[in-house]
């Protein structure tokens, strides 16, 4: 699976390759799942590099936010957090299935849709306001 990131492009250079990073765990787990090597372990040190990957990037955003005083930061961390816990329920529910198919299908929902909406709406929001601030030309 590949995806077309120049809509998800923030122009904010530290954020882009964060989603750059994340993006390309994204892709390498569902290769994998459509190579229909779908290895427990593997899945598992996959979604341990994703988490990691979208909390490096949770954590700069709200550095951002919490430093230039973003009027949108409650809500934006919000979402963080409902990200967060969600994938914590995944790995729970990923060790005590016998359906892969199916998580790996609602994984799909929360890692592409739900991910790339995020930056879409909060992140852009986000960039527009980092931008007026002088950040985006340099990193
Ligand atoms: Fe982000």
């Amino acid at each position: 699976m590949r995806f077309d990131r120049k809509p998800v492009r923030t122009a904010i250079p530290v954020i882009d390759r964060q989603h750059d990073q994340y993006f390309d765990a994204v892709e390498y787990l569902f290769d994998m799942y459509e190579r229909a090597e779908v290895i427990p372990d593997k899945v598992l040190g996959i979604l341990n590099n994703i988490q990691e990957y979208a909390q490096d990037n949770f954590d700069t955003e709200e550095r951002f936010m919490e430093n230039e005083g973003y009027p949108g930061l409650d809500h934006h961390r919000a979402k963080h957090d409902t990200f967060k816990s969600s994938i914590d329920g995944f790995m729970e529910d990923f060790a005590n299935t016998s359906n892969l198919a199916k998580i790996i299908e609602d994984l799909r929902q929360l890692l592409v849709s739900w991910f790339v909406d995020q930056i879409k709406t909060d992140d852009m929001a986000l960039a527009e306001f980092l931008k007026k601030k002088g950040y985006g030309s340099r990193s």
